[in-house]
């Protein structure tokens, strides 16, 4: 068993810190193995903890080489945590703390804190990486001005806010705006910078500079441009102006997660900077353009306005990520964004929701903070605010938000604070939807519906399920977004929004002439499992008729679902109706090439099990990997003779492009030609391939290939082509993983790690490679149990190195508990054998307790 029992803390707990810091001055001596960092802080006792207070300090793994207040030497009390100076050393007036501490980055392979990355120096402090740096008050609510002095030969030395002085081997940096320890950031390299020149509403000019390794410089492009376009969209639709005069943006290759925020200095995966039409594939644009917007976007909802501690998660990144998903939606098809964003939330949050691991958007207790930046905290909490939105309206919605940037700019603001901008601009009271945000779980939503003399009654049943921790729920607020379709196709009653918040509810419709077909959560209108028995034949119709895209959609998906459910459970065949009205659709030039593109995704492995699991049946991954392969062939024996035709229609018109209408081209023909390399063994994938310019189209086909089996040759040239890429060649592993047979996946796997180019302390290859094969649904939970123990072993092997990036991909394990006995047990088994290591991080240990029941 592990040594230590890792402290609770909970929200319960909250105080503010006992002193305020009026400014901070740090030094950085640059060195790989023994940076200097000089910290001098003006510290005052704060006036809302009276009394006369000790000052206890975050620290990790710092070597402490001086410590004086006013000047004089003191001693203070040190720990593996921390540092603690007695209140009797203490003026109780205002007094400067300065430290030196040493650290070695070239030795940091947690990536948190002041690390390296292929020479240069990053840092990364959210959530509690600055402690690794120097002695500090390491929480949000603790905020202040930096300045910050660089001193070393490399060419290019950054930090927050403005530059102040460049010295032949110095900078000065000064950032204007009060900010928490988590939005530091630092970088020194030999770096080259693809720059543009921004204009904000009021005439602030902007320097815009992304940085990035030498070679790399062109491709830069796509993400300069989704920067001009998000710092527009902020200033046209929620009035948000930039605030300093340059901008930068820096690419490292090793990094944990995708991309932070940073006052005026944005750290990002270099995966989420660098494309070209090459390199990168369409879902890769758009993830940069997300992401690129994400960021961006925090300057206001996250660093203007912050978190008061860290349970606040999603005051910024729930909202954060809604207004991603609204930029995204204007920047492309707001439909098509819309039904990837369920997509996403479902395959992600839902299966999150339903297992060990749920948690409210707001959780109130951790164990280790970087274990909740989940889809619950991220997806969830964007949903949430499109619900509330939904609710009071655009307009509402609207004022709301000017309130709330009005109220809290300069704030460590609460979940509180946010609903009460909300009910103090619509005068509602939130109380009840309060719990959107403090229970746990996927509302099950139960329809049925009645017809009698030209009333038709919608009565709605909502099941809240126990979630760990949380056995007992209240009914939710639900908006139930509703239209009324005549048996003609026309629609009798447009979109209502119904405003759910009993347990049980209904809702009428008078003055109906016939029996209506509803048109239930259009829009995804509130983030529930819609369960009613729908006639496989009202959903054929609601496919072909409603007015409502994503519900259109939905119907075909759900359609897609029952197919597949009944050829798991009965052994069925592939239903006639179900392909003719797919491939009505896919042949239907009337309709956006995304969206026929969309409805050609058959749902997912990991889904239908989720799904199976939650209509009470035990998931048999095989099966489910068969019927989902039948369909394929299926659909494409449907659409045979079109297919060809279908591919030569789409093909580019003009130079590459990677806008949402050439990116949704390319979409369908890909599928088109997934779907025909089943009928003529690979063929026309071969032939594609051969001439493919790009990247999504080279991925296309090389998918396609490896789907019938084939592709070899072509590996190897993409392997020759790419092999000094590292975010192209990360392709390369992760589709040979996801593409094989579930016996191959463990073996193809493992012998994937033994090659010289699996560089597994780099993150995203070990997620390109670990993390693929937890992706391939039948593959990972084979019954053999080698993908399961290979899983494990890698992350018990990581664990020590890049205790956060284990943590993460260990939620492969989340849905151990859906399968059968026996993969139960070998699940299980390897559970406990990670947790029986000698030691493991906090990180690793809470998740593995969790998803064992047993914290
Ligand atoms: N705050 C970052 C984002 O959402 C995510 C992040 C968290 C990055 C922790 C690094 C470490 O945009
Ligand atoms: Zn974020």
């Amino acid at each position: 068993m592990t040594q230590t029992t890792p402290q609770t803390v909970r929200l319960a707990d909250y105080q503010p810190f006992t002193h305020l810091i009026q400014k901070v001055d740090l030094t950085f001596t640059l060195s790989p193995s023994a940076t200097k960092v000089k910290a001098r802080l003006a510290l005052a006792p704060n006036p809302a903890r009276p009394g006369h207070h000790a000052l206890k300090l975050d620290g990790e793994g710092l070597r402490l080489l001086s410590c004086t207040v006013d000047g004089v030497d003191v001693a203070p009390k040190l720990s593996p945590t921390g540092l603690t100076l007695a209140a009797r050393l203490l003026p109780k007036r205002p007094f400067i703390l300065e430290t030196v501490v040493e650290i070695a980055p070239e030795a940091n392979t947690a990536l948190t804190g002041l690390y390296m990355s292929r020479g240069m120096y990053c840092t990364q402090c959210e959530a509690e990486g600055f402690r690794r740096i120097t002695f500090y008050p390491d929480r949000p609510d603790v905020m202040s001005r930096f300045k910050v002095r660089i001193e070393s030969k490399l060419p290019i030395l950054l930090s927050n806010g403005n530059p102040v002085r460049r010295g032949k081997a110095s900078a000065v940096w000064s950032d204007p705006w009060p900010k928490p320890s988590y939005l530091f950031a630092l970088v020194a390299g030999d770096l080259v910078s693809h720059s543009a020149k921004y204009t904000t509403k009021s005439g602030r000019e902007v320097v815009l500079n992304i940085w990035v390794r030498r070679g790399d410089e062109d491709r830069c492009a796509y993400a300069m441009d989704s920067l001009i376009r998000s710092m527009r969209w902020d200033e046209e639709v929620y009035g948000r102006e930039y605030d300093l005069n340059v901008f930068n943006i820096v690419a490292v290759d090793d990094f944990n997660m995708g991309a932070m925020e940073n006052k005026g200095l944005n750290i990002f995966n270099s995966r989420y900077v660098l494309a070209s039409p090459e390199t990168a594939t369409d879902e890769d644009f758009a993830r940069i353009e997300a992401i690129i917007a994400h960021e961006y976007f925090h300057n206001w909802t996250g660093n203007r306005i912050t978190c008061r501690d860290w349970f606040q998660l999603c005051l910024k990144e729930g909202l954060t990520v809604f207004r991603d998903q609204q930029f995204s939606g204007d920047m492309r098809s707001a439909a098509v964004r819309r039904i990837e964003d369920v997509m996403t939330l479902r395959a992600r949050q839902f299966r999150e929701d339903a297992g060990p691991l749920a948690h409210p958007v707001r959780p109130d207790s951790f164990v280790e903070i970087n274990n909740f930046y989940t889809a619950t905290v991220y997806e969830k909490g964007a949903e949430v605010i499109g619900m509330l939105k939904r609710l009071v309206g655009d307009d509402a919605y609207t004022r709301a938000l000017d309130l709330y940037f009005d109220r809290h700019d300069g704030d460590a603001a609460t979940i509180e604070d946010w609903l009460k901008v909300f009910e103090d601009a619509t005068g509602r009271d939130l109380s009840q939807f309060k719990y959107w945000y403090t229970e746990a779980g996927t509302p099950k939503l139960h329809v049925t519906d009645h017809f009698a003399d030209g009333v038709y009654t919608l009565t709605f049943e909502q099941e809240n399920p126990a979630t760990p921790g949380q056995p007992e729920k209240h009914p939710k607020v639900l908006p139930i977004a509703v239209g009324l379709l005549n048996p003609n196709g026309d629609e009798v009653v447009p979109t209502t929004v119904l405003e759910m918040t009993e347990a049980r509810q209904s809702f009428r419709f008078e003055g109906l002439a016939a029996h209506p077909i509803p048109s239930i959560l259009r829009g995804f209108s509130a983030a529930v499992v819609l369960d009613r028995d729908t006639p496989a034949a009202e959903r054929a119709f609601l496919l072909a008729h409603d007015t409502d895209p994503f519900n259109r959609w939905e119907a075909g998906r759900a359609l897609a679902k029952d197919v597949m459910r009944r050829m798991v459970t009965d052994a069925a065949e592939p239903a006639a109706d179900w392909l003719d009205a797919l491939a009505h659709l896919a042949l239907d030039d009337t309709l956006d090439p995304a969206y026929r593109a969309l409805a050609l995704r058959l749902p997912g492995e990991d889904d239908m099990a989720q799904t199976l699991h939650g209509a009470g049946h035990v998931p048999d991954p095989d099966r489910i990997h068969a019927a989902r392969r039948k369909m394929g062939d299926a659909l494409a024996a449907r659409l045979g003779p079109r297919l060809p035709r279908l591919i030569d229609d789409l093909a580019d018109v003009g130079p590459f492009t990677p806008d949402a209408k050439a990116a949704g081209r390319r979409a369908l023909r890909v599928a088109a030609l997934g779907l025909l390399s089943r009928l003529d063994g690979g063929a026309a994938a071969e032939a594609a391939y051969a001439k493919a310019n790009n990247m999504t189209e080279e991925i296309g086909a090389l998918s396609a290939l490896l789907d019938v089996g084939k592709g070899a040759a072509q590996l190897d040239l993409f392997q020759a082509r790419w092999s000094a890429d590292r975010n192209v060649m990360d392709k390369w592993f992760s589709l040979q993983i996801a593409h094989a047979a579930p016996a191959d996946a463990a073996r193809v796997t493992a012998t994937l790690t033994d090659t010289a180019a699996f560089d597994w302390k780099n993150p995203n290859r070990f997620r390109s490679v670990i993390g693929a094969l937890s992706a391939n649904h039948a593959g990972f939970h084979h019954l053999s149990g080698a993908s399961y123990r290979l899983v494990a072993d890698w992350l018990l092997r990581l664990d020590p190195l890049n205790p956060q990036t284990a943590a993460r991909v260990s939620t492969a394990f989340e849905t151990w508990h859906r399968y059968d006995t026996t993969r139960q047990q070998i699940a299980k088994a390897e559970l406990q054998r990670i947790l029986a290591a000698p030691k493991l991080s906090r990180d690793l240990q809470e998740m593995i307790e969790r998803m064992l029941g047993a914290a």
